[in-house]
């Protein structure tokens, strides 16, 4: 499974390709937004020639026609940009138009099979299930990733699935369990992912030990 970033922060993204285990980058118009950019192509420009992998921008208007010339726009900025196109029927419109142009498509806020299984027939290349968003209703995130990826894997349906809106390190474990192809992770839960407290404890014993044992500080 590959892990992507789930934000417009460059600062982050760039740690996290460092750290060798970031390939990939989702963002949104919120997540923009909260970052105060203003020059929106160029920022996903940089954020394209720092990961090796796709990086998601999502459309900002909503009729069928808009979508379809913004996701053609957007598809020129950079070779490993996908366009995120939201889980409705004009949506599905614009998703098989884009995918007989070639044009990536992450299909975006997919809160169900039957749109996840749409999405895949329409030419999807990814889809995103919101898992927090899920259970933040009472529901269960998690049920539909590994629901998606039954039917897909059934079906030889070859649309990945990106298990989006995660919310803790938990979520991540689950999604590689039930066989999601990514999960796009905020920075925080990147971080919380290999921190353990028995880990920074051990370290510590194993350096004052050292320590202690060659008398110095080396
Ligand atoms: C994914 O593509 C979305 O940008 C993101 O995961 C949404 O997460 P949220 O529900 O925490 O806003």
């Amino acid at each position: 499974m590959r892990i992507y970033l789930d934000t417009a922060n460059i600062k982050h993204i760039r740690h996290g390709v460092e750290l060798g285990v970031v390939s990939g980058v989702t963002t949104n118009p919120t997540l923009v937004a909260k970052e105060g950019i203003k020059d929106y192509k160029a920022v996903v420009r940089e954020i394209c020639s720092i990961v090796p992998g796709s990086v998601s921008a999502e459309v900002t208007v909503n009729d069928p026609e808009g979508m379809i010339e913004q996701a053609r726009n957007i598809a020129t900025w950079a070779e490993n940009v996908f366009v995120k196109i939201p889980s409705t029927i004009d949506g599905l419109k614009v998703i098989s138009t884009l995918a007989r142009e070639n044009i990536k498509v992450n299909q975006t806020l997919c809160f169900s099979v039957n749109q996840a299984l749409l999405g895949a027939l329409a030419g999807s290349t990814y889809v995103s299930p919101f898992v927090g968003r899920l259970d933040d209703i009472g529901q269960d995130g998690m049920a539909l990733v590994k629901d998606i990826v039954d039917v897909y894997k059934k079906h030889e349906l070859k649309t990945e699935v990106l298990a989006a809106s995660i919310r803790h390190p938990l979520h991540v474990v689950v999604a590689a369990q039930a066989g999601a192809d990514i999960a796009s992770v905020p920075y925080k839960v990147l971080i919380q992912m290999m921190q353990h407290p028995l880990t920074d404890i051990g370290v510590e014993r194993f350096l004052g030990d050292w320590r202690r044992v060659s008398g110095s500080g080396d």
